[in-house]
């Protein structure tokens, strides 16, 4: 069993049905990501394995333990971190402040954590007394998975992370995603950069109309003529 399993997720936001049987899955130390158009479910699905949405029908398993019935904050105890496609940093807040709404629910010392951040991203150090509304998109987002570390998570989960960022801000943050994953986190990722995502992932999920429509490895998905005609552009 994979580290994280989101299997047969049913549910939507109490109208119809957005998600049908989907199912998304990570390892450890692995980076997943989800491509597909606009309005597939991308975000649902984030939603949904974080705890977010009702589920109809599905199960949400994290290392062998069923967290299906879990609230979002029993999630992050249980090792899931996640970053919002919007609003995912406190604009009025300094840098080091949003670092430390971060680590909410710790109640040991983070200050390890917090440098461990600041040697990943180290224009937030030099940034941590500027309030996070004040920096660059990608110095933002920087701040919002920065967030997400604080916890210690062992499933990072990312909503288009590099959304209207510069390609080369775009390769940096992905350089760095792939950093935390040597480190043996789980990655799922959501991206509209789907080719260079699918570059860097071990494996993918097309999702449309909130169901999976292909599930391979990253390099098998970008070989695949069927997807790069309809979701890479050829
Ligand atoms: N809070 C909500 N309440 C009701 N419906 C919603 C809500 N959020 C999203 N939806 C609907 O759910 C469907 C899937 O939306 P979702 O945001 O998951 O798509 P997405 O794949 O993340 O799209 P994008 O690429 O634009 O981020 C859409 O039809 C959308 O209108
Ligand atoms: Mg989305």
């Amino acid at each position: 069993m994979k580290y994280l399993t989101a299997e047969n997720m049913t549910g939507g936001y109490g109208g119809a049905d957005i998600l049908h049987s989907c199912t998304i899955t990570v390892e450890e130390g692995e980076i997943a990501v989800i491509v597909g158009p606009n309005g597939a479910g991308k975000s649902t699905a984030m939603k949904a394995v974080f705890g977010m949405l009702p589920l109809r029908e599905g199960r949400v398993t994290l290392g062998g333990e069923d967290i299906t019935h879990l609230t979002p904050q029993d999630r992050v105890r249980a090792g899931m971190g996640f970053v919002p496609q919007t609003n995912n940093v406190f604009a009025s807040m300094t840098v080091q402040e949003n670092l430390e709404m971060g680590a909410y629910i710790r109640e040991d010392d983070f200050a390890d954590t917090m440098a461990q951040v600041f040697d990943l991203f180290p224009i937030l150090k030099e940034k941590r007394n500027q309030p996070a509304g004040e920096l660059s998109g990608g110095q933002r987002q920087q701040v919002a998975v920065g967030r997400a570390l604080m916890t210690r998570p062992k499933l990072l989960m990312l909503d288009e992370p590099t959304a209207g960022v510069s390609p080369i801000v775009m390769d940096e943050l992905f350089d760095r995603i792939l950093e935390v994953a040597a480190t043996g986190i789980a990655i799922l990722m959501v991206e509209q950069n789907a080719r260079q995502a699918l570059n860097i992932a071990d494996h993918g999920f097309v999702l449309v109309q909130g169901q999976n429509r292909f599930t391979d490895t990253g390099a098998a998905l970008m070989a695949d003529p069927d997807v790069r005609k309809s979701f890479l552009g050829g």
